[in-house]
């Protein structure tokens, strides 16, 4: 990519969930764009989105667009990635890829800011963008690695609906809706009805009875964290909230850390903003942290039933942390280096 003052920028699946928010990401943190395009599919094409006060057209995407483009945001889903994400690179554009098409390749690196920046520069063309779970975990718990070493990680999550996309976010509001009136409950989406309940399954189940996101989350943490060693286990779990997802996240580590050190090591960590006290009912919780770009922590606590481990509870915004402020901070690193050469 070439040292400019400004990027040509788009953002494929701009109309979507995450797509939206990278928009509005872009506009906030003053992101340097000489021009911005947005791509959809033929279902939105033709629409208009607001970027900087300036009403932008939603195009089709098609295999010659990228020419003259410098980033791309992609957010459209892993079969859009697969198809179009080369095609971008080879036209000379740099991917910031949200899908999961990309993040297990390791010729293709994958990047949370605060945790292996300098993995963008390693990149041929496409940077993968973590699963919105694996991101807010690791965040937290890089500070508290570096410290004590992790050996165990045990995390259940809460996570949103927003995680699966507008549809998703639509369904829940036309089941609760329906059911407050006493209707019927279309479930289309999710397997099961979600509103007012909790779904144990995000993602297809595999042979070994985990799903995707589950393994996901296991195999990205060890490859941001640089740390084959770590012994990780997920359970996720799909819950009627719109946007944040929630972590309970159990740790066993080689040093002692007491929940004051970690609480004071989480403090002064990048990205991480500390809500832990309890006797004042302050604890991070989603309706919170949803708009924002922290990764909060609180319910720190110590794990009675072994020498070396803690609790701690886990909430970010999934649209924003989770993706697309990740993917814009991805740009900013990107186009930092670019600056310097
Ligand atoms: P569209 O609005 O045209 O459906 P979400 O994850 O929130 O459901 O959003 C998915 C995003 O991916 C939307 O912007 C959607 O556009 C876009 N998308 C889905 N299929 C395609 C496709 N075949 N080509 C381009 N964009 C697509």
């Amino acid at each position: 990519m070439l040292k400019k003052k400004k990027y040509n920028v788009a953002i494929v699946g701009a109309t979507g969930a995450v797509g939206k928010e990278m928009i509005n990401v872009l506009e906030e943190r003053k992101f340097p764009v000489e021009s911005l395009r947005l791509f959809a599919s033929e279902r939105s094409a033709g629409e208009s989105m607001t970027f900087m006060n300036q009403d932008l057209v939603v195009e089709l995407l098609q295999e010659n667009v990228f020419n003259g483009i410098d980033i791309a945001l992609f957010s459209a889903g892993e079969k859009i990635s697969l198809q179009y994400a080369p095609i971008a690179a080879r036209a000379g554009t740099v991917v910031i890829d949200n899908s999961s098409a990309f993040r297990m390749n390791p010729d293709i690196p994958l990047v949370v800011p605060e945790v292996n920046p300098d993995a963008v520069l390693k990149h041929n063309g496409i940077i993968a963008n973590p699963n919105c779970s694996t991101i807010q975990m690791v965040v937290a718990l890089k500070p508290l690695h570096d410290k004590a070493k992790i050996k165990r990680i045990v995390v259940t999550t809460f996570q949103s609906v927003s995680g699966k996309g507008k549809e998703a976010m639509d369904e829940l509001f036309e089941q609760t809706k329906s059911l407050l009136s006493f209707g019927d409950v279309k479930v289309e989406v999710f397997p099961h009805q979600i509103a007012f309940n909790c779904i144990p399954h995000i993602d297809a189940f595999l042979d070994n009875a985990y799903t995707k996101e589950e393994v996901k989350m296991v195999d990205e943490t060890k490859k941001i964290m640089e740390d084959d060693s770590l012994r990780i286990t997920a359970t996720t779990v799909r819950v009627p909230v719109y946007i944040g997802h929630s972590e309970s996240v159990n740790i066993e580590t080689e040093e002692h850390l007491s929940a004051n050190e970690a609480r004071a090591i989480l403090s002064s960590a990048p990205g991480v903003l500390v809500y832990d006290d309890p006797g004042r009912n302050i604890y991070p919780v989603p309706v919170d942290a949803a708009g924002k770009d922290e990764v909060f922590v609180g319910r720190i606590r110590e794990d009675e039933s072994i020498p070396n481990g803690l609790n701690l509870w886990i909430v970010a915004d999934n649209l924003r942390k989770g993706a697309a402020t990740n993917a814009v901070q991805i740009a900013e690193i990107l186009i930092r280096h670019t600056q310097k050469r």
